[in-house]
């Protein structure tokens, strides 16, 4: 199958490229993204020389450069990583990169896949897109879009004009929606990252409000393997919820974090809530799980140790990203050049 992932550069959609090239060996996947501050070509470096990945620079809201790929490729899917991801940033620098390219980029790439007879999208999408839950029960698929912040709004925005693509023009679609992710490659400032940096480096660990906001987490090799099935085995025009049933407050994970580095309690500093911050997400996947036997395969606490182990040895890599040093030296560090598309 040859696949055109968007978004590869980034936390999971590398971690994806990866699995996907490593379990399918007569797959080929063109890469494309922007490389933002969160897409990294160092998340990639392993494969630089695998013929079998093409790396490039492109936007997905470029009706130039989505149009330069589709030209120059026949894909069989298209898996839309590519996205701005970040709630607090939506939130802070406002929504307008979110806007272009979570809806503009996600409707661009539907009609250049409906155009070039593209046989699947999946759309990879969020828990966030169903707002927040009561101190009981979990969202599963039939529970209404109803998202309270920018960032969750384009996904929900994104999932809508995914399903008008299919309904109106029979576009051969599917959504999945997965809850919190955590692992190797993550952009140091989503909680789990951002906590084990920040304890590395004796600062405070900034918890929002009461700490008591529950998130569902899940291993970033599982979601990897739910959005896999669904693109090979997922029914045309179904959404499937992606969790690993681990729903706790945040605080116990940034004490765990602290008890894994053997760091102390009293570097948590309780600030200023998140406007509009949801409560709790959990996630109901056992349409998954029963339609086509994806299971999660990573127990959180092994993860989470494991997540940890490789922030330590790679604290050369997160220094890196989050100073934005690579992207002036990807090129000359890696000989890496964009392969664009004639
Ligand atoms: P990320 O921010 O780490 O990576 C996003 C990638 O998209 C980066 O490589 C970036 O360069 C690229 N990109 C951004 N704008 C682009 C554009 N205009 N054109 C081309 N590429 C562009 O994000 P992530 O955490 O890996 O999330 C990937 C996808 O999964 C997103 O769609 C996100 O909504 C979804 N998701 C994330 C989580 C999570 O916990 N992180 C959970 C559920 C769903
Ligand atoms: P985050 O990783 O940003 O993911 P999302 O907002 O998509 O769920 O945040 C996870 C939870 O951690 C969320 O409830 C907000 C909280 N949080 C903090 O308490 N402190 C922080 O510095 C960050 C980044 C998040």
């Amino acid at each position: 199958m040859k696949l055109l992932v968007t978004g590869g550069a980034g936390f999971i959609g590398s971690n994806f490229v990866r699995q996907v090239l490593a379990q399918h060996p007569g797959d080929e996947i063109v890469n494309l993204d922007k490389l933002t501050y969160a897409g990294n070509l160092e998340n990639l470096a392993d494969l630089k020389d695998n013929p079998r990945h093409t790396f490039v620079r492109g936007d997905v809201a470029s009706s130039r450069d989505v149009s330069r790929v589709f030209r120059a490729h026949a894909f069989d899917a298209v898996v839309n990583f590519a996205a701005e991801s970040h709630v607090d940033r939506s939130l802070h620098m406002g929504p307008r990169e979110f806007i272009r390219t979570n809806i503009l980029g996600t409707q661009l790439l539907l009609d250049a896949a409906r155009k070039r007879g593209v046989r699947r999208f999946l759309q990879v999408s969020t828990d966030e897109v169903y707002g927040s839950l009561g101190p009981e029960g979990q969202f599963t698929e039939q529970t209404p879009l109803q998202p309270n912040n920018p960032y969750a709004a384009t996904k929900a925005g994104a999932d809508c004009l995914v399903r008008a693509a299919g309904h109106s023009h029979g576009l051969d679609i599917v959504i999945t929606r997965c809850s919190n992710n955590f692992g190797p490659f993550q952009f140091p400032e989503k909680l789990i990252p951002l906590m084990i940096a920040k304890a590395l480096a004796n600062e405070r660990l900034p918890v929002y409000g009461d700490g008591l906001h529950v998130r569902d987490w899940i291993y970033v090799l599982d979601h990897c393997a739910g959005i896999d099935v669904a693109l090979r085995q997922g029914a045309a025009g179904e959404v499937y919820n992606i969790g690993a049933g681990y729903d706790v407050p945040n605080l116990q994970i940034v004490k765990r974090i602290l008890a894994l580095l053997d760091k102390p309690e009293s570097l948590i500093e309780y600030v200023k809530d998140r406007p509009g911050h949801d409560r709790r997400y959990a996630m109901d996947s056992a349409k998954l799980q029963r339609t086509l036997g994806w299971r999660p395969a990573h127990p959180f606490d092994d993860a989470l140790r494991a997540t940890v182990d490789w922030y330590v040895q790679n604290r050369a890599w997160w220094e890196r990203v989050r100073s934005g040093e690579y992207r002036k030296a990807y090129d000359t560090l890696y000989g890496w050049r964009d392969r664009k598309a004639p």
